[in-house]
C-alpha cells in the first residue's frame, strides 16, 4: 500500500434485526476513546504515539468523522455508523443465504493463503472470512481505525488509502474483495487495475454493492421524500467525482481490466416488509432498519460540506424521508450486486 499504511496488529485476547442470525460478538468499547495509541499528523503519513493525547476524528454535525485523508470519505465513523455496516453486513449475509462471498473459491486447485479486503470497515467481514479459512491470512485495511482491537490471528488490520500507491506485493493476494465502497473512489478503474496486478494468477476479485438507483415496486419511483432526499444525496456525491452510480459498471471495469469468467449475481434489496416472498419480506424488515440508520450518515457531510446546506435543512429532509420508509407504501427496493472475476494463470 501507500507509503502512509500504519500495521494495526491485532492485540493479544482481551450490519437487520428481523433475522436474529446471531448476537454481534465485537466489543467497541475502544472505539470512542480513539486508538489505544493515538495518530499524529505528518506531511504525508500518520504515526503512531503511544498514550499522546491527540485525538485523531474531527466531529461536526453531532457525528465523528476520520481525520486521515480527511474529506475524502464523506460518511461517518462513529458508534452509530459502526452499528449501521454491521447491520448492513447482516444484510449482505442475507442476500447470499450466509455466505461471505459468491467465488468459487478453493476450487479447482484454488488455494485461498492470501485475501485483502478494501475499505473493511467494522472488519466484520475479514474476521469472518479469516476464520472461515483459519489457513489463510486476511488484511482488511481503510481509512478508519474501527476494527476491533482483538481479531483472529490471521487476520490484520491496517490503515491506509487504497486510491494512493499500494506496497502489496504484485500477483499476491488469492482473494480480494470490495463490498459497499460505492461513492468511495474517484476513479474505480484505476483501483480495479492495482486489483489485478495485485491478484495471484487464478486468484478472484469480487465486488458486492446495491446500485445507487432507488426503485419502487409499484413499478414508477413515486415523487417522494425519499426520492428527493436521495436525488440531492446521490448528486452532491456525484458532484466530488466519487458517484454512488457504480455497481452496474463493474461487470464490464473487471472484465477490462483482464478477469475473465465473470459471473454477476443480482438480488432484490426491499426497504421494508413489503414483498409477499418470505425470504424477500425478512430481507426488507432487515432493509428498512439499515435505511433508517443510513439517512442521516448519507446526508450530514455531503449536503452541509458540498451544497451548503445547514444542518437544520438536512434534519428536516431526513426526517421526511425517514418518515416515507417507516410509511412503506412506495414499496421501495435497490438492487443488489454480487460481481466476480478470475485473474488468468
Ligand atoms: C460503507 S463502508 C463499507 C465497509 C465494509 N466494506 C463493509 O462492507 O462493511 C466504506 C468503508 O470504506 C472506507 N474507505 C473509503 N475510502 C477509502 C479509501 N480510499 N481507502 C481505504 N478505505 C476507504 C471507509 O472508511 C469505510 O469504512
Amino acid at each position: 500500500m501507500s507509503d502512509s499504511h500504519q500495521s494495526i496488529a491485532p492485540s493479544p485476547p482481551s450490519q437487520f434485526p428481523a433475522l436474529d442470525i446471531e448476537t454481534n460478538p465485537h466489543d467497541y468499547s475502544d472505539i470512542d476513546s480513539g486508538f489505544g495509541a493515538s495518530i499524529a499528523r505528518t506531511e504525508n503519513s500518520y504515526s503512531m504515539i503511544a498514550g499522546s493525547g491527540i485525538h485523531p476524528y474531527v466531529y461536526e454535525n453531532g457525528r465523528r468523522y476520520q481525520v486521515y485523508r480527511e474529506g475524502v470519505y464523506m460518511l461517518p465513523n462513529d458508534a452509530q455508523e459502526i452499528e449501521r455496516l454491521d447491520h448492513f453486513h447482516r444484510i449482505f449475509l442475507a442476500l447470499l443465504d450466509g455466505k461471505l462471498f459468491i467465488a468459487p473459491l478453493g476450487q479447482d486447485g484454488h488455494r485461498v493463503r492470501n485475501v485483502l479486503d478494501i475499505g473493511t470497515g467494522t472488519g466484520t467481514w475479514a474476521i469472518e472470512m479469516a476464520e472461515e479459512f483459519p489457513d489463510a491470512k486476511v488484511m482488511g485495511n481503510d481509512l478508519s481505525k474501527i476494527q476491533p482491537s482483538w481479531a483472529p490471528r490471521n487476520c490484520e488490520f491496517e490503515i491506509d488509502d487504497v486510491e494512493s500507491d499500494w506496497t502489496y506485493p504484485e500477483n499476491h493476494f488469492d482473494f480480494i474483495h470490495l463490498r459497499s465502497l460505492s461513492g468511495c473512489f474517484q476513479d474505480w478503474d484505476m483501483v480495479i487495475r492495482r486489483c489485478y496486478d495485485h491478484t495471484a494468477p487464478g486468484g478472484y476479485i469480487e465486488f458486492q454493492d446495491y446500485d445507487g438507483n432507488l426503485k419502487s415496486g409499484l413499478g414508477t419511483m413515486p415523487d417522494n421524500a425519499v426520492s428527493r432526499y436521495w436525488g440531492v444525496v446521490s448528486e452532491a456525491a456525484s458532484s466530488t467525482g466519487r458517484t454512488f452510480l457504480v455497481a452496474s459498471t463493474i461487470e464490464e471495469r473487471i472484465k477490462a481490466a483482464g478477469f475473465v469468467d465473470v459471473t454477476v449475481k443480482k438480488e432484490m434489496w426491499p426497504l421494508g416488509p413489503w414483498p409477499k416472498d418470505e425470504r424477500l419480506k425478512e430481507i426488507g424488515r432487515l432493509g428498512r432498519t439499515g435505511m433508517r440508520s443510513a439517512v442521516h450518515a448519507f446526508a450530514s457531510a455531503l449536503l452541509t460540506r458540498v451544497l451548503g446546506w445547514d444542518e437544520m435543512q438536512v434534519q428536516k429532509l431526513c426526517q421526511e424521508a425517514t418518515q416515507e420508509v417507516n410509511d412503506g407504501s412506495a414499496q421501495l427496493y435497490v438492487t443488489a450486486y454480487f460481481v466476480c472475476g478470475r485473474k488468468p494463470l
